[in-house]
């Protein structure tokens, strides 16, 4: 039996979709034998999923780096594989060869080795869109470090916990940053976190913006003296280090709905596997192709989708520093003109902002080379898609709608480009490995067409999740509880009548703003640090442009003296205890909250009022205090 890498018809997607489900051992067999391994795997699965234990390909020797750059410096050194663009539109582009990249990731793996870094260390990187970022995962990579990139939007508390829950290291940063008009002072945010890290002994700074920060002896350091310190050595290669497939990789912080985020642990050959697979057939990849990637490398999607998953198809990866409304709303369309994109995959809240901008924006822009075009993060309505596919793809380029997760590692539901056909507002189709099935509250199976319930994955695919970084219980209390032997995606889903797959949103107390994932309980506890508040509720409305917009209800102790300063204030809490992206869009305040008898906050509720349903409430004779209803729904914002 052969299985094609590169699926070209409905009839080969079907086929290799039922291999894989037949046969799935020698299937991910065959596809991981595309890779460079030093050693091949003892077994291909090991899987429980009541521990849960997910082994992929155990006993294959190998280095995800190797993959991403020696094979290539070997047969094409000169091919471009990252493209950067800076936020600032006049500062020069820059391009890494495969040649160039592989030297300067060497370089910084022995930086890295010079200042104290092992395997198994884990290493927090702290850098906006900059080419180094890239440089700094690959070399984390390459000495086998675990990394775990923390997003430049993040708060100083946030980076805190995340480098105490992962007892990181090492920090890998840089001065500060651009994004639009704005200059982020990077340093001194991490300066801010690192008060309460005992953990870090060294942090390596890059040089960006040039503003003035605080560098501590014996600490601190700067990347170019470093680099300089390996130049003299003259120790330019760094050989490989040998990772088991199931040696941790990286981990990416994600909210869920209750607690703190939770460290989300990839491991080094199932992840490889999967992330190229996906590449290669979800945007039917061609040799040559430049593919531009919009998400910022702080998320799944770029560690997915703008390093691991092109670099290890030898492809050309563009790095976006900036922003895509600045200096104007036609930043986009420039980059593609300017560097002849031919896949771009970015989120439907970008196209539903630059559709509001108008169509002025794209005249003028020669889009023609753009081939393939893709979506990933939340729902994408039909309007947005049909403006998309009519004046980015002049219908002419299949989109593709990726529905996937942090926990995921790459694609698990989408149309393949071209392939396999596509629907608006539909990821359509699983890809081959993936088995997904919809339950009932019950977790009974809701089988046939023309319905819907919560989305289960019933079988291991390689590029899923193994853990939760020091907490292997919540990860099988998130994923693997709710329903027995299925791992829970959290999301709620339609099945239509062809048996196409639709993703409604998030059935658990998880909010999607702007394609990003945040959790109601995390925002909660933020509000409720204010000193003026003694309680607070949230929950999603839909926006117009961030899909979903964050909504407070907030009761106050009273003291409080100008209503509007203390928004002010709650949200500048938010900003400070998560990040930015966190901060809540409206802030009603309430004498109350609707609670059951035993305590629980009937958030069906206020999500109604807060999505204008207000006659439609449900059943409210359960609440402890009716009259509380009435009150929040007059003052509604
Ligand atoms: C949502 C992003 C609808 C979903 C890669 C999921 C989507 C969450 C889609 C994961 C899509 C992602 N259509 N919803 N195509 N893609 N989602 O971990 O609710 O940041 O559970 O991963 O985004 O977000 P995360």
């Amino acid at each position: 039996m052969s299985y094609p890498y590169q699926i070209k018809s409905l009839e080969e997607y079907q086929n290799a979709h039922q291999k894989s489900v037949d046969h799935p051992e020698e299937f991910w067999a065959g596809i991981a034998d595309n890779f460079k391994w030093h050693k091949k795997w003892d077994s291909v699965l090991d899987w429980n999923f009541n521990e849960p234990k997910v082994e992929w390909f155990k006993g294959g020797k190998l280095n995800i780096t190797e993959n991403c750059l020696d094979r290539w410096v070997e047969t094409q050194p000169d091919t471009p594989a990252i493209i950067w663009e800076a936020n600032d539109p006049t500062e020069k582009d820059k391009t890494l060869t495969y040649k160039e990249l592989h030297f300067k990731v060497c370089q910084f793996a022995n930086v890295l080795k010079n200042n104290g870094a092992k395997k198994g260390d884990r290493i927090c990187i702290y850098m906006s869109m900059v080419p180094e970022l890239a440089i700094a995962v690959l070399a984390c990579a390459r000495i086998g470090a675990i990394h775990s990139v923390v997003f430049g939007g993040f708060s100083a508390q946030s980076i805190s916990d995340r480098i105490q829950d992962a007892q990181c290291n090492i920090v890998i940063t840089a001065d500060g940053a651009y994004r639009g008009n704005k200059d982020i002072p990077l340093k001194s945010i991490i300066d801010e976190a690192l008060v309460t890290c005992p953990s870090i002994q060294k942090v390596i700074v890059l040089t960006r913006t040039g503003i003035p920060v605080s560098m501590i002896e014996g600490r601190d350091c700067w990347w170019e003296e470093e680099i300089k310190k390996v130049e003299e050595q003259g120790n330019a290669f760094c050989a490989a280090e040998i990772m088991d497939a199931e040696d941790m990789l990286f981990i990416l912080y994600t909210s869920g709905s209750t607690g703190k985020p939770k460290g989300v642990v990839h491991t080094c050959g199932g992840y490889m596997v999967w992330t190229n697979y996906t590449f290669i057939n979800v945007f039917q990849y061609q040799k040559g192709q430049v593919h531009f990637c919009t998400a910022d490398i702080g998320w799944i999607t770029g560690h997915s989708y703008i390093i691991y998953g092109p670099l290890s198809a030898g492809a050309t990866t563009l790095m976006f520093e900036g922003i895509p409304t600045w200096p104007d709303a036609g930043r986009f369309w420039d980059i593609v003109n300017k560097y002849k994109v031919d896949i771009l995959y970015t989120a439907p809240t970008a196209i539903r902002s630059l559709m509001a901008f108008g169509n002025d924006h794209i005249e003028g822009k020669n889009l023609s080379s753009l081939k393939v075009l893709g979506t990933v993060g939340e729902p994408i309505n039909e309007e947005a898609w049909h403006w998309y596919d009519e004046h980015i793809g002049k219908k002419n380029s299949p989109i593709v709608d990726t529905w996937w997760q942090t926990e995921t590692g790459g694609v698990l539901i989408s149309n393949l480009a071209g392939v396999t056909k596509a629907k608006p507002s539909f990821a359509t189709l699983p890809m081959p490995g993936v088995q997904p099935l919809l339950v009932d509250e019950n977790g009974k199976e809701i089988v046939g067409n023309n319905v819907s319930g919560n989305l289960c994955i019933k079988f291991p695919w390689p590029g899923m999740l193994r853990t939760t970084y020091g907490d292997h219980e919540r990860c099988r209390a998130t994923y693997f509880s709710t329903y027995n032997n299925l791992y829970f995606t959290g999301d709620g889903c339609l099945r239509d009548g062809d048996g196409d797959y639709r993703i409604t949103g998030r059935v658990d107390d998880v909010l999607n703003v702007s394609g990003h994932r945040i959790g109601t309980a995390e925002v909660e506890n933020a509000i409720n640090m204010h000193t003026g508040v003694v309680e607070s509720a949230i929950v999603g409305y839909p926006h117009d442009i961030k899909g979903q917009g964050i909504y407070a209800f907030v009761i106050l102790n009273g003291i409080h003296t100008d209503e509007n300063h203390t928004k002010k204030d709650i949200c500048q809490t938010v900003a400070k205890i998560i990040g930015a992206i966190a901060k809540p869009d409206k802030i009603q305040f309430v004498s109350g909250l609707p609670k059951t008898r035993s305590g629980k906050i009937m958030r069906r509720i206020l999500r109604k009022i807060a999505e204008g349903e207000i006659h439609n409430l449900g059943d409210t004779s359960t609440l402890l205090d009716p009259s509380v209803v009435d009150e929040i729904k007059m003052n509604r914002l």
